[in-house]
């Protein structure tokens, strides 16, 4: 606090009393009742009304056939991306991944979490650029990957913070080389895209579709995921694995590798209690994306971008991308940051301090996965082909100047007021 307390940009703003959260759960009160219930009937683990019930209403509601609860949405893209590893390679000797030997295409600007079951199914991820319309894979920088690797049959993308990416384009794409989709669909749950001219929702535009019930979601379980697909076989082979692999016999009995990765009846009160708020949870999204892209507009800085033709975002996270002439000198190591101060200038180095300093929480844009140390080995393609110096890197750009800012569904309109107030007084 004290060096923006002390600086006179900031005079009288005084903290948020209480926290103003980047996006934390909001409770309603009916979680309690159905958490109650599964603890009365004493259906406390992985078997229960609750797990039924969602299952059943998440169907209904993205319009798939099968859903499987999971334990979260990591596991939900584990199991997807060993199922489509399987599906293309066959089953893999017990000590090994199904995608051993096998490169996979993956979005580059998305949570780890998204890519890293590549890795643990001993893919080998490459990483397609960022395009700046949605801020998801390039279509025309996967086209580039496949000119380079034309054997690959695996692609894994995501929907970052809500906005659905160029699908029809990744799909088209796809089914030209014959490959198969991972769609990690864990930050849009409840976004709708315009499909061949009809609009579906996201978590049905891939052929295996997972989606994320944690904590800072649009609703949550306080953690969970599910599996969502069309194919009654696949839903059987993943409810399988994800509840250890068990064998229709009288004793433990495995003929694969299993998982510990089945929705608790408990997890499941919680989603069943958010599920009936899921839209308005968006609405108030969306209203807090509209007050930001009102408030900043007379500032160097642009939302984050989305196609209205093609898509109706959940605005889970409204972000901020500044113009490049109006960035002040900003510089990022591996774990720190530090910028210099200019005036009519600023950075989401000293936007995020200045949000934190007033007790607001804001987060830097996803950092990509081909700037991760953890894999700095693996190729980066780009709209150019393989990265190589002097080529733009649309993901490093938009890191460099985007930020998150705090999206919480319980921000008040005075509360964003404030912290649009606090994001020109950067600019000063
Ligand atoms: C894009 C994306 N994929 C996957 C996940 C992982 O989901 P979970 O936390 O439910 O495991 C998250 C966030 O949590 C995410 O943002």
């Amino acid at each position: 606090m004290s060096t923006f307390s002390q600086d006179p940009r900031f005079q009288g703003i005084k903290p948020f009393e209480s926290k103003v959260w980047l996006s934390s759960p909001t409770m309603h009160g009916d979680e309690q009742h159905w958490v109650d219930e599964a603890i009365q009937t004493n259906w406390v683990s992985t078997i229960g009304a609750n797990i039924n019930e969602v299952e059943k209403q998440i169907a209904a509601r993205i319009g798939v056939k099968y859903v499987v609860a999971l334990s979260c949405g990591t596991a939900a893209l584990h199991l997807a991306t060993k199922l489509a590893g399987e599906k293309l390679y066959g089953q893999a000797r017990v000590n090994e991944g199904t995608l051993q030997g096998h490169r996979v295409f993956c979005s580059d600007m998305t949570f780890g979490a998204t890519i890293n079951p590549v890795a643990y199914e001993d893919g080998d991820a490459v990483f397609i650029d960022t395009e700046p319309d949605t801020w998801n894979m390039s279509p025309e920088a996967l086209e580039k990957a496949f000119e380079l690797y034309p054997e690959v049959r695996l692609i894994v993308v995501a929907h970052l913070y809500g906005t659905p990416g160029k699908m029809e384009e990744i799909r088209r794409i796809a089914d030209a080389h014959g490959a198969l989709i991972v769609e990690d669909a864990a930050e849009s749950l409840g976004a709708k895209y315009k499909l061949n001219g009809e609009w579906v929702e996201t978590g049905t535009l891939g052929d295996y579709n997972c989606i994320s019930f944690n904590g800072n979601k649009v609703i949550t379980g306080s953690a969970g995921g599910m599996f969502l697909t069309d194919s009654e076989e696949d839903a059987r082979k993943i409810r399988k694995w994800s509840t250890q692999s068990r064998e229709a016999a009288p004793w433990y009995q495995h003929e694969e590798i299993g998982y510990n990765y089945r929705m608790s009846n408990i997890i499941a009160g919680v989603i069943r209690g958010q599920l009936p708020y899921m839209d308005e949870h968006i609405a108030q999204k969306k209203a807090i994306y509209e007050r930001y892209k009102a408030g900043l507009a007379d500032l160097p800085v642009k939302m984050n971008p989305f196609d209205a033709e093609k898509s109706q975002p959940n605005f889970w996270l409204s972000c901020m991308i500044i113009d490049e002439d109006a960035m002040c000198g900003q510089i990022r190591d591996n774990l720190k940051a530090t910028y210099t101060h200019t005036p009519g200038k600023s950075c989401p180095t000293e936007i995020l301090e200045a949000i934190a300093a007033f007790n607001a929480e804001g987060r830097p844009i996803w950092k990509p996965m081909h700037m991760q140390p953890i894999y700095r080995d693996h190729d980066f393609i780009t709209i150019n082909g393989k990265m190589h110096p002097g080529c733009f890197d649309v993901g490093a750009d938009i890191f460099r100047r985007g930020l998150c800012l705090p999206s919480d569904n319980k921000m008040t309109p005075e509360q964003q007021d404030k912290i649009i107030d606090i994001i020109h007084r950067c600019f000063r």
